[in-house]
């Protein structure tokens, strides 16, 4: 299985981080190329590389964390999909000034979905700030949790392998319709809910 990360800022980061801690490879990428991220993959540790968008989009998981109107052009133009996993980390709001995205009704991953046709979406990563992201999941005596949903139950399948591996809890919050709005930021209640499993 190869994982493809296309954003490489705090979120992007947060994930790699986490990957490179568990020792699995990846190649991550932005918008200005892999040789801006020189500096970033020597820090992050040898599982991880840098590479083109379109390289880190094809592989078996595609991890998305781009800014919200950056979004279209950072999937437009990909190899097709073909079933391939979407992991949509993202978050329909965007600094500077946090004004929530008019979404006409829908739920902000089913918007994800609209730009990627053919790919397997699971919604994931996007409920906790950058910083406890990419902080040891084993806290507290327990281990950090994170929601993921989606449509397809064989790629949240495999999401939820991926986020065992990397020593978080997965709970499964159902599909994209209803367990992406119940993570969704800004409305739903799960965000920023710092939450550990015990036992
Ligand atoms: N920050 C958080 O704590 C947090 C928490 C949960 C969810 N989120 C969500 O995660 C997403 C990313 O947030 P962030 O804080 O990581 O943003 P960020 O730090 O601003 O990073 C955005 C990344 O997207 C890349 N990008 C922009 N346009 C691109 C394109 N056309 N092709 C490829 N890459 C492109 C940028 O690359 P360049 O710099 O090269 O342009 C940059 O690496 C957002 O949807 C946000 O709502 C953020």
């Amino acid at each position: 299985m190869t994982i493809g990360i296309i954003g490489a800022g705090a979120i992007g980061t947060a994930f790699a981080r986490t990957l490179a801690r568990a020792g699995i490879k990846a190649t991550i990428s932005n918008s200005r190329g892999p040789e801006s991220l020189q500096d970033l993959v020597r820090d992050l540790g040898p599982s991880i590389q840098s590479g083109g968008r379109e390289e880190a989009a094809r592989a078996d998981i595609v991890f998305v964390a781009v800014n919200w109107t950056k979004l279209p052009a950072a999937l437009a133009g990909l190899p097709e999909w073909s079933g391939r996993i979407l992991i949509d980390a993202n978050n329909p709001i965007e600094a500077p000034l946090f004004k929530p995205i008019d979404l006409k009704g829908r739920v902000s991953s089913e918007v994800v979905a609209g730009l990627v046709p053919g790919a397997r979406v699971v919604k994931a990563f996007n409920h906790l700030r950058a910083e406890l992201l990419a902080a040891d999941p084993q806290a507290a005596g327990g281990r950090r949790v994170l929601f993921y949903s989606g449509d397809d139950s064989v790629a949240k399948a495999e999401v939820a392998a991926l986020i065992d591996r990397i020593g978080f809890v997965g709970i499964d919050l159902g599909s994209l319709a209803v367990g992406g709005k119940l993570a969704q930021f800004p409305g739903g209640p799960l965000p920023n809910q710092n939450l550990i499993k015990v036992g």
